[in-house]
């Protein structure tokens, strides 16, 4: 069901842009695996750690009012060299939009996004950027109850309609960081202060911090998480050319 909670008005410009709320996304969902959670148990934006789940796994949250916050952890199979898998971290957290065609939109806090990015055989130790990326999704079904798992579920669909993998219920109201800005001074500071240790490469700017960021360092594990890996491959084919990537 979906209802009209209002319309914008944009800079004196008579441009209306129609808005719709739907209760039943409202939540923090997660993928089948349910250990990559959305909120402070992921990502510590104070200081900039975060927690490394115990499987490969994505989570979106979306509060009544209109805010979203995502967290993906990659596990990218080398097939080259199976002792050397990589590791995306990321995490955002801003507004969202559903369109009277039922489009939803994510529209990040561009400062706040966050990636970790771990390739052990080549880099000591993990990369962390921001990470700043929209994304849009065609469509999406809420299915009040999954026939298997008896709990509420969520299947979205990318833009070009290709589905994202089934996202399940797992907290109502939603466990997320607070739904504003967390770092809005950040960019001037942080680049301050590691600039010392920027580093640019095949035109990536990229800032490396000491593996005390506790960061992907269970190769085991991830080499096992065979069930997701094809998910995660082509998730990373598409996902690494879409990332910007910026200095502190
Ligand atoms: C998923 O994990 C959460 C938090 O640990 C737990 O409360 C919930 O019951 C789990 N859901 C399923 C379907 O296992
Ligand atoms: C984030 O990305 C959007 C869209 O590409 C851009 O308009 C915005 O300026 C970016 N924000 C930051 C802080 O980089």
């Amino acid at each position: 069901m979906l209802y009209a909670v209002g319309s914008v008005l944009l800079a004196g410009l008579s441009v209306v842009t129609a808005q719709f709320a739907d209760p039943r996304i409202v939540g923090t969902w997660s993928s089948k695996s349910n250990s990559t959670f959305t909120g402070p148990g992921f990502y510590d934006p104070v200081n900039e750690k975060f927690t490394e789940p115990q499987h490969p796994g994505i989570s979106y949250s979306f509060t009544e009012d209109g805010y979203f916050e995502s967290s993906y952890f990659r596990a990218i199979a080398n097939p080259q060299q199976p002792q050397c898998p990589k590791g995306i971290i990321q995490w955002q957290h801003g507004r969202y939009t559903i369109a009277a065609n039922g489009r939803l939109t994510l529209t990040p806090f561009g400062v706040d996004g966050r990636q970790l990015f771990s390739d052990p055989c080549i880099h000591s130790s993990a990369i962390l950027t921001r990470y700043n990326q929209s994304e849009e999704f065609e469509r999406y079904e809420a299915i009040v109850s999954d026939p298997y798992h008896n709990i509420p579920r969520l299947n979205l669909f990318r833009f070009d309609g290709s589905p994202v993998m089934p996202l399940y219920l797992v907290y109502r109201p939603p466990q997320m960081l607070p739904t504003k800005t967390l770092n809005p001074t950040g960019v001037s500071a942080t680049a301050t202060s590691k600039s010392q240790k920027f580093k640019r490469s095949e035109g990536w700017d990229e800032i490396e911090l000491p593996l005390n960021h506790r960061v992907l360092s269970k190769r085991e594990e991830l080499r096992h998480a065979t069930a997701d890996r094809w998910w995660w491959f082509g998730v990373a084919a598409t996902g690494v050319g879409g990332v910007l990537y910026f200095c502190f």
